[in-house]
């Protein structure tokens, strides 16, 4: 699938970052099920543990919403490099979607496509 469209909204949704104290932006975009995108970006806070970041951000978003199917996510940070999702963000992801594919591009428009469930294998998924 050509995801060029889901990099686009990341890319839109990174302006919207608040990242004051690290200046470093981040952009998601969220790809449903149900084909509805939600985007996503970083949000710090002085209290620095509160920031969220830009996937947990769509993801709240869509779930908020009542979607909880995802399809793909599209990450981009103003690094211009790969940025996966940190470890908080792929337990949050893998809530919902085991084998979503995880977007990933650079400055120079390469594209990496990994599935979620290479990233977090044997994920925490039980309670009881
Ligand atoms: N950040 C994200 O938005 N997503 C990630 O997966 C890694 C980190 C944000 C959090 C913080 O605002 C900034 O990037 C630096 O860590």
């Amino acid at each position: 699938m050509n995801y060029s469209f889901l990099i686009e909204k990341a890319r839109e949704a990174m302006e919207y970052a608040y990242a004051p104290y690290s200046n470093f932006k981040v952009g998601a975009a969220l790809l449903t099920e149900s084909g509805k995108i939600y985007t996503g970006c970083n949000i710090e806070n002085i209290s620095f543990g509160a920031t969220n970041c830009a996937e947990r951000t769509a993801v709240f978003k869509a779930v908020s919403e009542g979607e909880k199917a995802f399809k793909a996510i599209a990450i981009v940070s103003s690094s211009g490099k790969f940025t996966p999702p940190c470890g908080i963000c792929r337990q949050v992801l893998s809530e919902f979607s085991e084998d979503i594919d995880i977007i990933l591009t650079d400055k120079d428009d390469n594209i990496k496509i990994i599935k979620l469930n290479e990233l977090i294998p044997f994920s925490f998924d039980s309670i009881n």
